[in-house]
């Protein structure tokens, strides 16, 4: 392993303070050696593109009765592997049967029934409708994989052995497709209850014109007509995920390959007990009074302040609950945490992205001295690795087993850092690449998390001890930093319906 050894080196010519490697590194280096010469390097780093995820197609049918939280498990999967980059798309049949039923009452004033009868199996003509708009999903599920998608989720019932039958037909039919089914099983009557009024509370399309009462009752019936039909997965060919009570017992069975073997372990981590997550940056470090990147400082007096209040702030929050609290490896996260009278844990994970040349430096001095390398970072920030260092693509792909034992914990606070913490909020925010560097995660302010079925609930908390301000604003930004928001969304856009 390549082991960079950081001196405080005197400036270079050029008055810059640059990361340098010691000769036991370079003759480490020596050994592997690529075949072809390496490009020249020069500046403080480069974009680099994302990873080449093309031949990962995958079509993850879900199974299960209404209510059993299908789409949520779609939803969770569909944020986090998206966080990791690949192209992934719900494709929700309930969506796709609005779009069209709204399209034919402009074009015909007829108004379709929705209600509980149109999903009984003694009502042919809607059987034969919902039929048709589970194979067009399906359709437009594979054209969009075709098209450059590499997971495909398609969010229906999928509840009889003989739909399982024909989607898996129609996948076969296409090369290189790989067909998973994941079932969600539900007996808790208290998650049942609470995604039942989740529908029928959270303004859901199918019942916008209905009292709750009458919208629980009709759902209720809408149930009861899937029970009636309703086939576990048995078929022993298929490769197939069970999902029993989210986190209580998980199948598997046929998974093969690295992304169906990480969506199966991802789903098994997964769970729904009440928790919160919390966040905070170090107390203000001596490089941040600096304004220094990197490195690996104590404290400043305003930070080591904010390390002796962070104890009250959190037991007024968490009560006499556990909690767990990871630190990074570096003194400052674990230094901020040193008051805190909880289990603690050190990740390596958690440390600050790297800077590579530019640790120690200013952002003054890297514009000074790098003026067009400083600007092409400005303009494509996740992209961009610093020489011997990171991007934050790199961060992402490193925290990924962070978020892994995140999903499996309960009560946890991360002492983290400002890219870290950004790189971990907009995945449970569920934030573009593009706004992720830019989030806002100040100094001496608690972040808490409550995981709500969709998304997250958010609670600032901001301590009365002054800190200099890290946030570099996004040049020219074009747009505001996306909202966070916990309400459901379906994410079967209108186009579904073409
Ligand atoms: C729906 O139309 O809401 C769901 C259709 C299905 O998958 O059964």
């Amino acid at each position: 392993m390549l082991v960079a050894l950081f001196h405080h080196a005197p400036p270079n010519i050029d008055g810059t303070r640059l990361k340098q490697f010691d000769q036991s590194t370079v003759t480490s280096r020596k050994g592997s050696q690529a075949p072809t010469p390496p490009q020249a390097v020069k500046g403080i780093g480069k974009k680099v593109a994302k990873p080449d995820y093309s031949e990962s197609k995958i079509v993850l049918a879900m199974v299960g009765l209404p209510a059993r939280g299908k789409s949520y498990l779609s939803n969770k999967l569909m944020i986090y592997l998206k966080w990791l980059e690949y192209d992934v798309k719900v494709f929700n049949v309930g969506q796709l049967r609005r779009t069209r039923a709204k399209q034919k009452a402009q074009q015909s004033g007829i108004k379709e029934d929705h209600s509980a009868s149109f999903f009984s199996h003694n009502n042919p003509e809607a059987t034969l409708s919902r039929e048709r708009l589970a194979e067009d999903s399906l359709e437009m599920l594979i054209k969009w994989l075709k098209d450059g998608g590499n997971v495909g989720i398609h969010d229906a019932t999928n509840s009889s052995r003989e739909r399982r039958a024909k989607i898996e037909a129609r996948v076969n039919k296409e090369p290189g497709m790989t067909l998973i089914f994941l079932e969600s099983v539900c007996d808790d009557p208290a998650v049942i209850a609470a995604n039942v009024a989740l529908k029928v509370s959270s303004g859901d399309p199918d019942y916008k014109d209905f009292s709750p009462d009458k919208a629980r009752a009709d759902f209720l019936r809408r149930i009861a007509e899937y029970e009636k039909v309703y086939e576990t997965i048995t078929e022993p060919h298929l490769s197939y995920l069970r999902i029993t009570n989210v986190g209580r017992e998980v199948t598997v069975s046929r998974i093969n390959g690295y992304l169906s073997s990480r969506i199966a372990f991802y789903l098994m981590n997964l769970h729904l007990k009440p928790r919160s997550i919390f966040f905070s940056r170090h107390g203000e470090s001596q490089y941040n009074v600096e304004g220094k990147l990197g490195g690996d400082s104590l404290l400043s007096p305003r930070g080591m302040e904010y390390s002796k209040a962070l104890p009250a702030l959190i037991k007024e929050n968490i009560g006499d609950q556990p909690l767990t609290v990871w630190t990074s490896t570096l003194r400052r996260t674990i230094q901020t945490g040193e008051n805190l009278q909880y289990t603690k844990l050190t990740w390596k994970s958690l440390d600050e992205l790297d800077a590579g040349v530019c640790d120690g430096m200013t952002y003054e001095e890297i514009e000074h001295a790098y003026p067009d390398d400083f600007a092409n970072r400005d303009e494509d920030k996740f992209n961009y690795r610093y020489r011997g260092g990171e991007s934050y693509r790199d961060v992402v792909l490193r925290l990924e087993p962070v978020i892994m034992e995140l999903e499996r914990q309960e009560n946890i606070l991360i002492i983290g850092h400002q890219a870290i913490l950004r790189c971990l909020y907009a995945y449970f925010h569920y934030l573009p690449q593009e706004d992720l560097p830019y989030i806002k995660i100040p100094l001496h302010t608690v972040i808490k998390l409550t995981p709500r079925a969709y998304g997250c609930e958010e609670e600032r908390y901001p301590l009365p001890i002054t800190a200099v301000d890290t946030h570099r604003a996004k040049p020219r930004a074009a747009q505001p930093v996306a909202q966070a928001s916990s309400a459901r969304q379906y994410f079967a856009p209108e186009d579904q319906a073409a």
